[in-house]
């Protein structure tokens, strides 16, 4: 039998890795040889939207859908209960579609009563859809997924990209719940983030590129590569930028995730500073739970947080908002390109 398409996703996400090339390594923090605080008063509470999270990073939407799938969401819900972030589970289409893999879902609210747990569907999706996969999960709040090209690289993908804003603002006005609008690794911009604002979305999650490459990932699974479209994106440094400068000059209170090749507590830092209000993580948490276990993710988890908490006193911010005051030194590729997209 054909392994699903959703453990492929799996699969090949692991073997092919992340290319590290997410651009925060042209961005340096300056160091403060005064902070003036104490460890002890750093709080990593976030706020996204309406969302009160009590820490920045979040594992961000993977998987559900097919039996082995659900040993992945349990597993990943027990690290988000242990270490008190937020997890969005992957598509929820296909429970949607066919009831009896709601459970590969419904795993992750029943692991984590208290938790917060994000819903997850594509763009494609009715306001009576959008209602239903909220309420499988209880959720907190719903991810909508852009990933046009990932569409276009699948034999089998979406050709059909009319009406996606309208579908996106009907939910964001009906579903009752915050709504996250994400890409999934091919980074947004400015033109994109802008129509999404004005169609009532206050919280946006980048998706930039430098991880998880889904254009690679769908090219492994084709007969027929189309590999020249592998480096297709914005990467995640560039990405946030371009949306961070869209929110402030719309003067509208968005909120922006950083997500997309995240690994370490000095990027995650970086893209605080920068001023996103969270950061997600999928490949990079996957990696260490199918490779080390589930005691070992947990882990990392939490040595992400002390780390956090440790350039937050060389920085002397007390707070995740506090941290945007500290400076950071933008160079390289991500200075040119916003030098030539008139970004500031
Ligand atoms: C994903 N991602 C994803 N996103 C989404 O909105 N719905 C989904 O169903 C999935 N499925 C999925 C499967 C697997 C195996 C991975 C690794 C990722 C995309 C994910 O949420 C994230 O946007 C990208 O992976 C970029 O982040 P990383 O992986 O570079 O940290």
């Amino acid at each position: 039998m054909r392994i699903p398409r959703k453990m492929e996703h799996v699969q090949y996400a692991l073997q092919l890795g992340q290319s590290g090339e997410h651009g925060f390594g042209d961005m340096k923090l300056v160091p403060n040889c005064l902070p003036g605080i104490a460890s002890e008063q750093i709080s990593l509470h976030t706020r996204i939207g309406e969302l009160s999270l009590s820490s920045p990073i979040l594992i961000n939407a993977m998987t559900g859908g097919a039996r082995e799938t659900e040993a992945i969401n349990r597993e990943l819900a027990v690290a988000a209960r242990e270490t008190g972030i937020a997890m969005a589970v992957g598509s929820q289409m296909s429970a949607l579609k066919n009831p009896e893999t709601a459970s590969s879902y419904k795993i992750v609210r029943e692991v984590n009563p208290h938790g917060k747990v994000f819903g997850n569907l594509g763009s494609e999706a009715t306001l009576e859809q959008a209602l239903r996969a909220v309420e499988m999960l209880r959720a907190d709040a719903l991810q909508i997924h852009l990933n046009v090209m990932q569409e276009l690289i699948m034999p089998e993908g979406d050709r059909d990209f009319r009406g996606m804003l309208e579908r996106v603002r009907t939910i964001v006005e009906n579903v009752g719940v915050p709504v996250i609008v994400k890409e999934v690794g091919f980074g947004m911009a400015r033109e994109g983030a802008e129509k999404l604002l004005q169609a009532g979305v206050r919280i946006l999650d980048v998706g930039g590129s430098g991880g998880t490459n889904f254009a690679a990932i769908e090219n492994a699974r084709r007969e027929t590569p189309m590999d020249w479209l592998n480096d297709w994106g914005c990467k995640t440094s560039i990405s946030l930028l371009e949306v961070l400068e869209t929110a402030r000059r719309g003067g509208q209170e968005a909120a922006v995730i950083a997500t997309g090749g995240i690994s370490r507590s000095i990027d995650i830092c970086k893209a605080l500073t920068l001023g996103a209000s969270a950061v997600g993580m999928a490949g990079a948490i996957l990696k260490v739970l199918r490779t080390e276990g589930t005691p070992a993710l947990i882990a990392f988890i939490l040595r992400l947080h002390d780390e956090l908490r440790l350039l937050m006193t060389a920085l002397g911010a007390c707070t995740v908002d506090e941290l945007r005051n500290a400076p950071i030194v933008i160079q390289g590729e991500t200075a040119a390109w916003c030098s030539a997209r008139g970004i500031e």
